[in-house]
């Protein structure tokens, strides 16, 4: 039944298949990879995330970009209060939350905050252009920049090494938002 040519015209026909589908692949990430890089005026960080998670297909069948991708809604359901408090403690000796500003600006109602919009903080340049990519604080905006204040808002006058725990932006957020 399959003699040698049907099985190399079969043979032919999958690689050639495959290779479509690897072209049309690249092609796509290849387009998807214009927008973000082009910086047109106020996109955030989702899209840029979003790129990354189209890249994973091409990347690999493993999809390990997706691991980066933490579930930071599902943190803040699930924050913890008081563990916020104590890391709150690292933020206190520049943030207070009853509206004075010190080193830093005042952090009570900074979720859902406008970026740099303490009105006689005098905010780095940095942050205040920062304030024309991210214009709000939500949780997600605020959770990204205090993992790494100075790799986020590179030239930002928070000199502050970051929390690296998901848990522990989580939980500080929390604690701000119940003191807000
Ligand atoms: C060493 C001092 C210092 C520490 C510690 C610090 N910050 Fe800041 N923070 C600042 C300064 C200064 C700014 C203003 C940054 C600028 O203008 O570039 C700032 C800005 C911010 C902003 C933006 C506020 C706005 O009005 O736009 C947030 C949010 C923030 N800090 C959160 C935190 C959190 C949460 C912590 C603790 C985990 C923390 N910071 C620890 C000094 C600090």
């Amino acid at each position: 039944m399959f003699n040698t040519m049907t099985l190399t015209k079969a043979a032919g026909a999958l690689i050639g298949a495959l290779l479509f589908l690897m072209l049309a692949n690249w092609g796509a990430s290849a387009l998807f990879h214009v927008g973000p890089a082009g910086h047109g005026g106020g996109h955030g960080e989702e899209e840029l995330a979003q790129a990354y998670t189209i890249d994973v297909p091409e990347s690999a069948e493993g999809g390990e970009v997706v691991e980066e991708e933490i579930d930071f809604g599902a943190l803040m359901a699930n924050a913890d209060v008081a563990a916020g408090e104590k890391q709150w403690a690292k933020c206190r000796a520049c943030h207070a939350l009853d509206g004075s500003d010190g080193v830093g600006p005042h952090l009570n109602g900074v979720v859902g905050r406008d970026v740099a919009s303490i009105a006689g903080f005098n905010y780095s340049g940095a942050m205040s252009d920062h304030a024309g990519e991210v214009p709000v604080w939500d949780a997600e905006a605020i959770q990204h920049f205090i993992e790494n204040p100075r790799g986020v808002v590179p030239g930002t006058a928070m000199s502050f090494g970051g929390l690296k725990k998901p848990e522990d932006r989580a939980n500080v957020i929390a604690y701000i938002e119940s003191q807000s």
